[in-house]
C-alpha cells in the first residue's frame, strides 16, 4: 500500500523554527524522515532544535536567518543547496506580535506608535513573502513544492486589542490564496501553498495578555478564550502535527489556497 502521507527523504526549510510551534514541526518531519533546514534570527534556539533532531537520529542543521532580509535569506538559501541540494518543503513559521502594537489600558489605540504596528506588519506579511521569493522561486523552477504558511484565528475574525496582528494575519490567508493560484497558473499544478490557522496555543507571543504575570492565573482574556474554544483548553503544539503533515504530503494533493482552522471549534462558534 502506498503511504499517502510519506514525506521520508523530502528537504524542509522550517523560518522560525527555533519557536515554540514550529520547533515542535521541524523535530516531527525529522523524525519522519525529512532533512530540517531550521532559519531563525535567534541561532541559539534554532541551534537547539537542529542539536536535539541530530542527537536522535534525525538530519537538521540551524541557519541563523532574518526572514525580513532578502540577502539574509539567499544566503540561508545557498547553504540549504549546498548541504541538501533542494527543497521540498517551505514552513513560513517566523512570526508574531508585540504589547507595543496592542491596544490595552495603558496603551489606547490612538497612540498606538507607528513603528509597532510596522514590526508587525513586517514580521508576519512581509516576513512570509520574502522566503516565499527566495525558495518558491526553486520550486518554480522544478515545478513542484509545498508551501506552509502561518494564519491565525485573528485573521478570520479580528480579534479586540491585536489590532495590527489581526490585520497581519488576514494578510497572511490573503496571500496564501493568491500565491497557491500563482504558482497553478504560471509555473506548476505540483506547487501547493496552503496555510494553518492555529487557535490558540501558550506561547511568547500571547503569554502576557493570556496569564497573568503576577499571580500566574488566567486573565480575563485567557478565561473569555477557553470560554470561547468549546473544546475548554488551549493547543498544544501536538496538536498542529497531524494537520501539518496532511498538508506536506501527497494526503492533501487536490488540497490548494486553503487556510485550515486547528482550534478546538474556536472559529465553529457563535457565542450562543
Ligand atoms: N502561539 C499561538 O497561539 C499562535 C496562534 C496563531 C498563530 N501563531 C503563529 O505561529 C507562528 C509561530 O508562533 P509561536 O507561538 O511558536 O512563536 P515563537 O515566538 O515561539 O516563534 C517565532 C520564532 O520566529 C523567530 N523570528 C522572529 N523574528 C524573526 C525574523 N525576523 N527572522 C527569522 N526568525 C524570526 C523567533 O526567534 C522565534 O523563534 C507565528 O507566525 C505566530 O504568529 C501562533
Amino acid at each position: 500500500m502506498v503511504d499517502l502521507f510519506d514525506v521520508s527523504g523530502k528537504i524542509a526549510v522550517v523560518t522560525g523554527g527555533g519557536g515554540i510551534l514550529c520547533s515542535e514541526m521541524a523535530i516531527a518531519l525529522a523524525t519522519r524522515g525529512v532533512k530540517v533546514a531550521i532559519l531563525d534570527i535567534n541561532e541559539k534556539e534554532a541551534k537547539a532544535v537542529a542539536d536535539r533532531i541530530t542527537a536522535e537520529g534525525g538530519e537538521a542543521i540551524a541557519i541563523a536567518t532574518n526572514v525580513l532580509d532578502k540577502a539574509s535569506l539567499e544566503r540561508a538559501r545557498d547553504l540549504v543547496i549546498g548541504n541538501y541540494g533542494t527543497v521540498d518543503i517551505l514552513i513560513n513559521g517566523a512570526g508574531g506580535n508585540k504589547p507595543e502594537a496592542t491596544a490595552s489600558d495603558s496603551m489606547s489605540f490612538f497612540d498606538i506608535p507607528a513603528d509597532a504596528i510596522q514590526w508587525v506588519f513586517n514580521l508576519n506579511i512581509i516576513g512570509t513573502v520574502l522566503p516565499t521569493q527566495v525558495f518558491g522561486k526553486i520550486m518554480a523552477e522544478r515545478g513542484e513544492g509545498v508551501i506552509i504558511n502561518m494564519s491565525s484565528m485573528a485573521a478570520f475574525k479580528p480579534l479586540t486589542r491585536t489590532v495590527a496582528y489581526s490585520a497581519a494575519k488576514a494578510a497572511v490567508s490573503n496571500f496564501t490564496q493568491w500565491m497557491a493560484v500563482h504558482f497553478s497558473q504560471n509555473y506548476s499544478t505540483n506547487i501547493r501553498v496552503n496555510a494553518l490557522a492555529p487557535g490558540f496555543f501558550l506561547t511568547n507571543q500571547n503569554y502576557y495578555l493570556l496569564v497573568d504575570k503576577e499571580t500566574g492565573e488566567p486573565t480575563d482574556r485567557g478565561r473569555q478564550i477557553i470560554g470561547h474554544t468549546p473544546m475548554g483548553k488551549y493547543g498544544t503544539p501536538e496538536d498542529l502535527i497531524g494537520t501539518l503533515l496532511w498538508l506536506v504530503s501527497d494526503a492533501s494533493s487536490f488540497v490548494n489556497g486553503v487556510v485550515v482552522p486547528v482550534d478546538g471549534a474556536f472559529s465553529a462558534f457563535s457565542g450562543v
